[in-house]
């Protein structure tokens, strides 16, 4: 059995992590460690995507997001830019037949617009072309960044409320959720994060409230099917409590008591 069998075997399939959610983070270290130019760590991560999705297809998630470019990389040298924008519509195109054959739904998340016309063309033909896959929903994250998009939804909500089509006093939780670029998708259970860092660097801020966080120093174009499903395992190790106490959601706690031990606080806190 090799070690990757090993933590499946462990994997409860009943527990899966509906959505994963991953900063695969680490690719400009990876190449310099080579001695490398930074865009080779981009081009080494496609891999990694690739192993990535076939790993959560075969496991049967439902929802796998990428976060592929944030809004802040735009400021990054532009020639690292160019290399990623040329990559990624490389990358999808390469791809697509697999992803169908897969049935893998892409879904495109972000500030596509932005994008420049070659690669953008690329990902929306992909987004199309899979549209009717019933398998994983692969998101991509492109020119996304929270903040942008949560500022994106309360335009337009205020906007339909300004044209009188909308009563402020309505808007709650679901109404604003629905105007995120992940409208219709469940929240992440699981986010990882690859190469070290402990941050969130403004990645589906509204959408972790409740997420399991996992932070690996390993580097995205190391990230492999073991450390996917260690992540996992992980993950099945913890207790989600959503703000409510450990007996109420665990049955192995039975005795846990609420009240205080003393009559009053008084005696307690004298
Ligand atoms: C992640 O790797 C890929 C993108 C942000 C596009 P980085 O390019 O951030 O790699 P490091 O963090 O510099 O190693
Ligand atoms: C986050 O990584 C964005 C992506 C992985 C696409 P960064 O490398 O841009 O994040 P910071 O700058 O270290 O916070
Ligand atoms: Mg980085």
């Amino acid at each position: 059995m090799t070690e990757l069998e090993a933590i499946l075997a462990e994997i409860d399939p009943a527990r899966l992590p509906r959505h994963v959610a991953i900063i695969m983070d680490g690719n400009g270290r990876w190449a310099r460690s080579k001695g490398l130019p930074r865009s080779d760590g981009h081009a080494e991560g496609v891999t990694s995507v690739h192993r990535a999705v076939e790993f959560a297809s075969d496991l049967g998630i439902e929802y796998l997001t990428l976060y592929a470019f944030s809004t802040e990389n735009w400021n990054r040298p532009p020639e690292e830019v160019e290399t990623l924008m040329y990559l990624i519509g490389w990358a999808i195109e390469r791809e697509l037949p697999d992803l169908i054959r897969n049935n893998v739904r892409i879904r495109l998340i972000g500030d596509i617009p932005r994008i420049p016309e070659k690669a953008r063309e690329k990902l929306l033909n992909a987004e199309r072309a899979t549209s009717s896959c019933t398998g994983l929903t692969l998101g991509m994250c492109l020119s996304y960044s929270s903040r942008w998009e949560i500022t994106e939804a309360a335009r337009r909500l205020a906007r339909l409320a300004a044209d009188g089509k909308l009563d402020p006093e309505v808007i709650d939780e679901n109404i604003l959720a629905s105007n995120l670029s992940t409208a219709g998708m469940p929240d992440p259970d699981l986010l990882i994060r690859t190469g070290g860092e402990q941050r969130i660097s403004n990645f589906l801020l509204w959408q972790i409230a409740y997420s399991e966080l996992c932070f690996t120093p390993v580097l995205w174009p190391d990230f492999g099917k073991k450390d996917f499903a260690e992540a996992i395992l992980d993950y099945q190790n913890r207790e989600r409590r959503f703000g409510k106490t450990s007996g109420q959601i665990n049955d192995n706690i039975p005795d846990e008591t609420y009240g205080l031990s003393s009559g009053s606080a008084e005696d307690l806190l004298t």
